[in-house]
């Protein structure tokens, strides 16, 4: 029997009791926005060096991309240094060797004393298909250049023959929900505040403004995975994808945190008696047939699976220059920072940037501060940054790009969407289990391209910066701040 869950096998760890919300005005030395990996690490880390903190977190700790991930810590990540070597040269690529190294060291201290099942594990690349091989094989030799102490080999605790794989010993798997509800922990007390349900509403100057209370600070630091801020001008040069994930109880859980290569990827990894299993990535507003279905049947073709328990997705950012953007929100702020664009390795990722961001809220020098600088200029990646604003144009235009598919919503099955032209514009409709139609406005409040249906996900995604709306037109993820406007569904 098949039973899934729309929760992720971490959140459904989650305690039912919050931590209390921020209510009346404050003075902390920083203001963190965001209770993720990056949020919290770089709150303690603060903390730890004698300043007061309040993390701020919108909903509850790790409930966002931090809780919806695979659980892996590894320097080692599918094909990510060839594509920071083509982009940058050979020097980007050994700093962020360096960097995920060091993340590792550091998730590793950190977890001392925090009951989050860590177990270390290699961390394995591997080609699936034949055609493969070559990327594992280049990806083994720029890996080696940029400092990695990674391995060929093709002796991987995995239920089907690998055609190449590289190998990095001594990564980490662990549970996230627990580490992070264990960095919250540390980082409340002693005059530093951990406050859930407690969503930003307003950052003016150094003042932080929630519903019910407010936060003046020294600093403020905006952990929020994509910067949420109408300031900066990331939405062009991030590009989203969507990624989902099953757990499923299997005989024999693999050990190594395995990834493929190819397209689509097959991401591998275990929890105690259960098979953890990513892919069907896609750019956020096309989306792929049955994601959840493929990677059940993947896991069916190679494991005795006796159920799939758990299914969730994820959203993430991937600069158009493949490197994190760590730094001031806008050029020369050295009041408010931000991180973004772990290209899916946001728990390595998110762990190196909480240090680069502890030491320029600090004001101490940062080698790396220059590598990862948000405003950093690369001219190698700027055709296909072009490229990626051009389509966007094409979107904003391109009103046909979304034909209406019916004149009515008569006929339209539940659980199924359409469009249907409404005089000049376009309206989408779904219906849902009991048979009630939801219409809305197909034109994306953030700056007005066409969404489209996720089906599954139940969603209405924009293609040109990636925000999402659920079928009553409420926003999922951002950069869009305002609802779809409802609309009369016939
Ligand atoms: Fe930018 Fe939709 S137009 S997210």
């Amino acid at each position: 029997m098949t039973t899934t869950a729309d929760q992720s096998l971490w959140l459904a760890a989650l305690p039912s009791q919050s931590r209390r919300p921020l209510t009346g005005g404050h003075a902390f030395d920083v203001a963190v926005v965001g209770g993720g990996i990056t949020g919290l690490t770089t709150a303690l880390l603060l903390k730890r060096r004698g300043l007061r903190v309040v993390v701020l977190e919108a909903d509850r700790v790790a409930s966002g991309v931090s809780g919806n991930n695979t659980a892996k810590v590894t320097a080692l990540q599918s094909t990510v240094y060839s594509q920071i070597r083509g982009a940058h040269g050979l020097g980007a690529a050994t700093d962020y060797a360096t960097a995920s190294l060091a993340a590792v060291a550091q998730v590793a201290d950190l977890a001392r004393g925090i009951d989050c099942d860590l177990r270390r594990s290699p961390a394995v690349t591997y080609a699936y298909t034949e055609q493969e091989v070559r990327d594992v094989d280049h990806e083994l030799i720029v890996a080696r250049q940029a400092g990695l102490p990674v391995k060929a080999t093709t002796d991987v605790d995995l239920p089907f023959e690998v055609h190449a794989a590289i190998q990095l010993d001594d990564q980490i798997a662990l549970h996230p929900v627990k580490y992070l509800r264990g960095l919250a922990d540390l980082v409340d007390g002693d005059g530093s505040r951990v406050c859930e349900h407690s969503r930003v509403l307003d950052v003016s100057g150094t003042r932080v403004s929630t519903a019910d209370g407010h936060v003046d600070a020294g600093k403020i630091v905006m952990a929020t995975h994509y910067p949420t801020l109408d300031r900066g001008l990331f939405f062009p040069r991030l590009e989203l994808t969507r990624a989902y994930c099953i757990a499923a109880r299997v005989s024999t859980p693999p050990q190594a945190l395995a990834i493929s290569t190819g397209s689509p990827s097959w991401s591998i990894s275990a929890h105690e008696d259960k098979l953890v299993l990513a892919g069907q990535s896609h750019p956020t507003g096309k989306t792929v047939v049955e994601p959840f279905r493929r990677l059940e049947d993947f896991a069916r073709r190679h494991w005795q699976v006796e159920e799939v328990t758990h299914r969730w997705s994820a959203q993430d950012p991937t600069a158009y220059d493949h490197l994190p953007m760590i730094g001031g929100y806008t050029p020369g702020n050295s009041t408010v920072f931000t991180a973004t664009g772990y290209m899916k390795w946001g728990l390595t990722s998110g762990t190196f940037a909480a240090s680069l961001l502890a030491d320029l809220v600090l004001g101490k020098p940062n080698e790396l501060a220059d590598r990862f600088s948000p405003h950093r200029l690369s001219l190698k990646s700027l055709p296909a940054l072009l490229k990626k604003n051009a389509e966007v144009a094409v979107e904003l235009v391109g009103d046909r790009i979304v034909p209406a598919d019916a004149t009515s919503s008569e006929k339209l099955p539940p659980g199924q969407a359409h469009v249907i032209r409404d005089g000049l514009g376009k309206t989408g409709v779904y219906r849902d289990h009991e048979g009630e139609l939801h219409g809305v406005s197909m034109r994306c409040t953030h700056l007005g391209c066409l969404v489209r249906f996720n089906a599954a996900e139940r969603s209405w995604d924009c293609p040109c910066h990636g925000s999402r709306f659920d079928v009553d037109g409420e926003v999922l993820e951002g950069p869009a701040t305002r609802p779809l406007p409802r609309k009369e569904a016939r």
